[in-house]
């Protein structure tokens, strides 16, 4: 009797699926490159961070490749497909890399302002049109954006990173439009405040404590996230394309006043 044949055995959420997954070697990727493998996808984690992307695909076995991948890259993106093929046809592209810089507008140099735009915003472009002729010839496939709530409203010192998150947001319906045809999907996620290095040096008590007006009263777990780009992977969003996925503890839904009725009790939000 095989492990499949075992009465206990569940079909994995991913079974048959090959990821590319960017920014994998640690945060929210690492999270989605061991889920998608813990529900049956072979995964290839793409980062800059070599040592520590090797690290988490050794740690996650046989289902798991390394491939260095600086999604700014143009010639990166063309091998990083290349390894991914030798996988098997690729299925899913998460286009999670990303990084986060904190300046006022009147600081922003031209040179800062593009870093963020190169690996966020181009980044993403690049991935989205590396995979097109892939997933057309393998008979269609997810493309999984990460945006942010910065995508959709922004805070102060954001203006590179919510520009780069704001054209990911509506980058994601143009491509939707444009590769529905070819039984591609293409969706964005929006996640909030997620315990992640991208966060800085703080625990996970402080982050909560800078969340504690929100609906749920705390920040993410990466896990959290990846639940949701997991249901974007899977053919069980068949009917989802062009959406946006807001994960955000209530974020976009407003503050909590503790002045007013319905609040929740004060030491509940300690
Ligand atoms: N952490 C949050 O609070 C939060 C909130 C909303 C959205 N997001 C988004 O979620 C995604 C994942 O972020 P995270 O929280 O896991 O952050 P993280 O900093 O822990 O992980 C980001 C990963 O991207 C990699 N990366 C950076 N530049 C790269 C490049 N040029 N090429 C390839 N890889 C590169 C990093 O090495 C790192 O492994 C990002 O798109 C981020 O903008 C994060």
């Amino acid at each position: 009797m095989t492990s499949t044949d075992s009465p206990t055995h569940r079909p994995g959420r991913l079974d048959g699926k090959v990821a590319l997954i960017t920014g994998a070697a640690r945060g929210q990727g690492e999270a989605e490159a061991r889920l998608f493998a813990a529900e049956g996808a072979q995964v290839v984690l793409a980062d800059v961070l070599d040592a520590e992307g090797e690290a988490v695909a050794a740690d996650i076995g046989e289902r798991a490749r390394y491939v260095h991948l600086d999604v700014s890259q143009e010639d990166d993106w063309a091998a990083a497909i290349a390894a991914t093929e030798e996988v098997g046809p690729l299925s899913v592209l998460v286009n999670n890399a990303a990084i986060l810089r904190f300046t006022s507008i009147a600081d922003t140099t031209l040179e800062e302002y593009l870093q963020v735009i190169m690996v966020n915003q181009v980044g993403t472009f690049l991935g989205m049109r590396s995979a097109i002729e892939p997933m057309t010839r393998s008979g269609g496939g997810s493309i999984v954006n990460i945006s942010s709530i910065d995508g959709i409203g922004s805070k102060n010192s954001l203006v590179a990173y919510s520009s780069s998150k704001g054209a990911i947001r509506s980058m994601t319906k143009t491509a939707a439009l444009e590769l529905g045809q070819h039984r591609i999907r293409v969706n964005s996620v929006h996640p909030g405040g997620v315990f992640t290095p991208m966060n800085g040096d703080i625990s996970k008590k402080m982050l909560d404590a800078a969340h504690s007006q929100l609906a749920l009263q705390r920040s993410a777990m990466p896990e959290e996230i990846a639940a949701m780009v997991l249901f974007l992977a899977s053919d069980e969003a068949s009917y989802c394309t062009g959406g946006e996925f807001v994960v955000d503890g209530g974020w976009l839904a407003g503050d909590i006043n503790p002045f007013l009725p319905g609040a929740p009790p004060a030491p509940a939000r300690a």
